[in-house]
């Protein structure tokens, strides 16, 4: 595995993978890897001749109160990692490689980033769609690879990609779960005991949705309460938000739910803010 640090040098590599007539895939990551990461790049590896993945901890998607200084890093176990999992360029930018001088430029997924995750992060989804962004314009890569566990994330960073005409693929890939159900987070590591023995409740209560969902159940209000009330019940979290929206446009359902939608549910726990999503509609 090669590392790069350098945007020019990154642009070579990538001209000489073209020059061959590769297919580039693209993972890109804050760091602090964990199964869900490796799968990413082992969809990548699947499917592409070269597989680039970065590690960036972005500053302009982290708001000046929350965890830019203590984001978990592990920089020699996350290259171990990589080249474990078919990474063949893993780019590192420094962040003065990435914002040579403060952006004046951003890219806003306005539809997609009123709610549910933006309204704890208002300036979250800016700063991430803003890095891609620069990201798929340095990598240049032909598919991109992104967890489902970052629902929204992956909305806006799809609709980005039609909005702009970005000759990219973006594929979603399946929430990595721990053996109890809780979604795969680098963040998890700032979990208390007591927290993390009560972060299951996250992924019951979305089960528990699918399978009132599935037994016909539409209405809403119900859905939300139910799964307020089962998260809610631990002393350790606290719901952020509990919301039914479709799968695509994120317009929550206010009264009856359609046939195809997705449960998304966020709560905090101390430091740490867990979030996690199903979709309810069957086949998925
Ligand atoms: O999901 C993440 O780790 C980040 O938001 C991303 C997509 C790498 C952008 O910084």
């Amino acid at each position: 595995m090669e590392t790069i640090a350098r945007v020019a040098a990154l642009r070579e590599r990538v001209r000489e993978a073209r020059r061959q007539g590769q297919r580039v895939g693209f993972v890109p990551t804050m760091g602090f890897l964990h199964d869900g990461h490796l799968s990413l790049m082992r969809a990548a590896r699947a499917a592409n001749d070269l597989v680039i993945a970065s590690i960036f901890v972005n500053p302009t998607q982290f708001a000046p109160h929350e965890d830019l200084d203590q984001y978990p890093r592990d920089a020699e176990g996350d290259a171990l990692k990589c080249a474990e999992n078919g990474v063949q360029v893993l780019f590192t930018p420094t962040p003065e490689e990435m914002y040579p001088s403060p952006t004046a430029t951003w890219v806003s997924v306005d539809a997609l980033t009123r709610h549910l995750c933006a309204q704890t992060r208002p300036t979250h989804f800016r700063g991430v769609a803003t890095v891609v962004t620069k990201l798929f314009n340095m990598v240049q890569p032909d598919a991109a690879y992104f967890g489902e566990k970052d629902y929204q994330q992956l909305a806006v960073i799809r609709r980005m990609v039609l909005d702009l005409n970005m000759p990219v693929e973006v594929v979603g890939c399946p929430t990595g779960r721990e053996p109890d159900g809780v979604a795969m987070s680098s963040r998890n590591a700032y979990l208390t005991s007591e927290a993390r023995e009560q972060a299951p409740s996250l992924y019951r209560s979305l089960q528990a949705a699918r399978a009132a969902f599935a037994a016909g159940e539409r209405d809403a209000g119900t859905l939300r309460m139910q799964a307020r009330q089962t998260i809610g019940a631990q002393s350790a979290l606290e719901v952020d938000y509990v919301d039914v929206v479709d799968p695509d446009s994120l317009v929550s359902f206010e009264q009856r739910v359609g046939e195809r939608a997705v449960m998304a549910v966020a709560a905090f726990a101390g430091r740490a803010r867990l979030i996690d999503n199903l979709r309810l509609d069957p086949g998925q």
